[in-house]
C-alpha cells in the first residue's frame, strides 16, 4: 500500500491509472468492520482502491468533539495493509485546505434538517471536503455507509448537481450483535453506556411512534437530539454521556 499526504502528489500518481477503474472509500480513520465492508466492496468492484483518512475539522461544530475524535493512523495502517488496499491518502490539513476554507459547498434544504439542524455548518464541511477528495482521487465509484444516511443523500445530490463523473454507492449499516450501529464514536462510550446504547436501535426499530420512542429513550437516560420519520425511514440522534450517536432504520 502506497501512502500519500500531499494532494498534488496523490493526484499525479493516480493520473497514471486512467485506463483502470478507481474505487474510493473516504474515512476519518478509527477503522472498524463498517469501513472494512466498504473497502472490500470497492476492492471487488474496481481495479484500484484508494482509502482516505482525514479527521476533517470543518465538519465539527464543537472543537471539543474534534479534539477527542479517535485518531490512530498506525493502527489504521495495520488494518488496511492485509486488505490489499492500493493507496492510502492521509492529507495534511493545510495542503487540503489550501484556500483556508474560503470556498465551500452549500446545500440549502435537506442539510438544514436532522443532524444539520443541530450541528451548524456540519454538512458544509462534509460536502466541501468530499468535493476536494473526489477531485484529487477522481474515482469511478465512491462508497458511503448508510448509517450516515443524510450524508450519503447529500453527497449523491451534490454529485448530480455538479454533473460529476462518479457513482456514489451506499452500503448497509453494519451492527454489533446487540444491534448498535458500528461507529468510531462507540470507542468513546463508557462500559455502562455501551451496554445501554443497544436500546437506541432497539427502540428505533420498534413499532412505536417517534414521540413514544423519544420519551422512552429519555426515561432510559439518553439525551435525545431528534427522532424523526421521513420518507419511510426513521432517523435518530442521541447523546449518551458526552458521546453523540446517530442511526436510521427503514420503516
Ligand atoms: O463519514 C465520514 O467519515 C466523513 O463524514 C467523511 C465522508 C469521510 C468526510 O469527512
Amino acid at each position: 500500500m502506497k501512502i500519500f499526504s500531499n494532494p498534488g502528489e496523490m493526484k499525479h500518481e493516480l493520473s497514471h491509472c486512467k485506463d483502470r477503474e478507481i474505487g474510493f472509500v473516504p474515512t476519518m480513520g478509527a477503522l472498524h468492520k463498517g469501513h472494512i465492508s466498504l473497502i472490500k466492496k470497492s476492492i471487488a468492484e474496481n481495479d484500484i482502491t484508494v482509502v482516505s483518512i482525514f479527521v476533517n475539522a470543518t465538519q465539527f461544530n464543537d472543537p471539543e468533539d474534534f479534539k477527542k475524535y479517535p485518531n490512530n493512523l498506525d493502527n489504521d495502517i495495520n488494518i488496511l495493509e492485509p486488505l490489499n488496499v492500493n493507496y492510502l491518502f492521509a492529507p495534511e490539513h493545510n495542503l487540503l485546505y489550501n484556500d483556508n476554507y474560503l470556498y465551500r459547498i452549500i446545500e440549502t434544504t435537506f442539510s438544514k434538517e436532522l443532524c444539520g439542524a443541530q450541528r451548524e455548518g456540519h454538512f458544509e464541511g462534509v460536502l466541501t471536503v468530499v468535493m476536494k477528495l473526489l477531485n484529487i482521487v477522481n474515482p469511478r465509484r465512491a462508497y458511503f455507509g448508510e448509517k450516515d444516511f443524510q450524508q450519503y443523500k447529500l453527497i449523491k445530490g451534490m454529485v448530480e448537481a455538479f454533473h460529476m463523473n462518479v457513482e456514489i454507492i451506499p452500503s448497509p449499516t453494519i451492527r454489533e450483535n446487540d444491534g448498535l450501529a458500528l461507529s468510531s464514536r462507540n470507542l468513546l462510550l463508557s462500559g455502562e453506556d455501551r451496554k445501554k446504547a443497544a436500546k437506541f436501535p432497539e427502540l428505533l426499530m420498534s413499532g412505536q411512534s417517534d414521540k413514544e420512542v423519544n420519551s422512552q429513550l429519555e426515561e432510559e437516560g439518553f439525551k435525545v437530539n431528534y427522532i424523526k420519520t421521513l420518507n419511510g425511514r426513521r432517523f435518530g440522534a442521541v447523546t449518551l454521556g458526552k458521546v453523540r450517536l446517530i442511526d436510521n432504520v427503514k420503516k
